[in-house]
């Protein structure tokens, strides 16, 4: 039985009743946001899960701002252009000037080797992406940041649960950043985390988080980047079904890798990268040219199905950017016309991932 609409991704829900149960203990203490034991929990169990401390904050952009705040980042920033507009968007947010460097063809992250020449005596940092989950080339990108004298930040708002040669791979970096937003394989509806093990950066970015302020006691400039026990509950009643859910995204991303095969089309496949413990977060799909893509999604929307073209436009290329932060990065510039993420989520039925192979075939048998 086909359901439609087909969007890229559903948003899995606890059962109400459970949710209604943590509540009722919301409502015996009445205790509803500020460092709540929900929060706590929370917390506790995912630095624990992750293998590295983790304070919950409002979402993945507040979590990249107060990574920007404390380390303390001036000047210029190394960074991808083929992510998400909030990678961004803190950057020109903060005031600091953007400097793109092309992703490598193979997994779509900054590439290593494009970076040395891009630093210069106003660099402050490094801001990479573990687009879609697949990890950067951390132990060059360490290197070169630790011959510069530069931080580290790695936006892993694609990469919860995501291991390389056993190790979290949000233990990298001076600090790495997730969203737990509504279409995240792990979510709190609105909510992110920032992680690190470093006693000092840890405190500094409570303090942030919590305007800056100890009791009646003002160190510092802060902002309220604090999360509720509301979205605690949904996170700790979530975490239970990453298991199951993970199987489900692998089985179907199998379904999409064999039932595609035979077309022109480049899909990543995690088999392919060395040591990998994959989360299976997207299925991004790679187009022979921008033209079979926009086909390719048109007739799918016919039938009412809508995956998405992750990530367009290439940041490099954003209208609001001024000349001087514009730069040419071809390879993201060519993926972001040509990839498109299929529809992903734990209860999208096989039946339906073979309805979208199906139009796929013929689509790219019109071109
Ligand atoms: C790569 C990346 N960075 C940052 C963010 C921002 O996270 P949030 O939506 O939780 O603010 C997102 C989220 O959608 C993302 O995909």
């Amino acid at each position: 039985m086909s359901n439609t609409p087909i969007q890229v991704t559903k948003t899995y829900l606890p059962t109400l009743e459970d949710y209604t149960t943590l509540l009722e203990r919301v409502w015996d203490r009445h205790w509803v946001t500020n460092g709540g034991p929900l929060v706590l929990e929370l917390e506790a169990t995912l630095s624990k899960r992750l293998d590295v401390s983790l304070q919950l904050v409002s979402n993945g952009t507040v979590a990249l701002q107060l990574a920007i705040h404390a380390l303390e980042l001036s000047g210029s920033v190394i960074t991808t252009p083929f992510s998400y507009v909030a990678t961004t968007n803190v950057l020109l947010w903060e005031n600091l000037h953007p400097v793109f460097v092309d992703v490598e063809p193979n997994w779509y992250t900054l590439d290593p080797d494009l970076v040395e020449a891009a630093i210069t005596p106003d660099t402050s940092a490094i801001l990479a992406t573990h687009v879609y989950g697949y990890p950067c080339k951390h132990a060059q990108l360490e290197a070169i940041a630790r011959r510069h004298g530069l931080a580290l930040i790695y936006d892993a708002a694609h990469a919860f649960d995501v291991r390389l040669d056993g190790q979290s791979v949000l233990q990298w970096g001076d600090v790495s950043t997730l969203s737990f937003h509504a279409t995240k394989v792990f979510h709190t509806i609105e909510g992110g985390g920032v992680l690190t093990d470093d006693p000092e950066l840890l405190e500094r970015l409570d303090l942030l988080r919590t305007f800056g302020h100890v009791g009646r006691d003002h160190r510092s400039l802060g902002i309220n980047g604090k999360n509720t026990e509301f979205h605690a509950a949904i996170g700790l009643l979530n975490l239970p079904r990453l298991a199951a859910n993970r199987v489900a995204r692998k089985t179907i991303s199998d379904r999409y890798r064999s039932l595609l095969s035979d077309l022109p089309l480049t899909a990543l496949d995690p088999g392919d990268y060395p040591g990998l413990e994959y989360n299976y977060a997207y299925f991004p799909v790679f187009c022979p040219d921008a033209d079979c893509r926009e086909l390719l999604i048109e007739a799918l929307n016919v039938e009412e199905i809508y995956p998405r073209r992750y990530f367009e436009p290439s940041l490099n290329e954003l209208d609001f950017l001024s000349d001087a932060q514009r730069a040419s990065c071809p390879v993201s510039e060519h993926a972001s016309r040509t990839v498109v993420c299929l529809p992903l989520y734990p209860d999208l039925a096989l039946d339906d991932v073979d309805r979208i192979c199906a139009i796929i075939h013929q689509s790219m048998v019109a071109v």
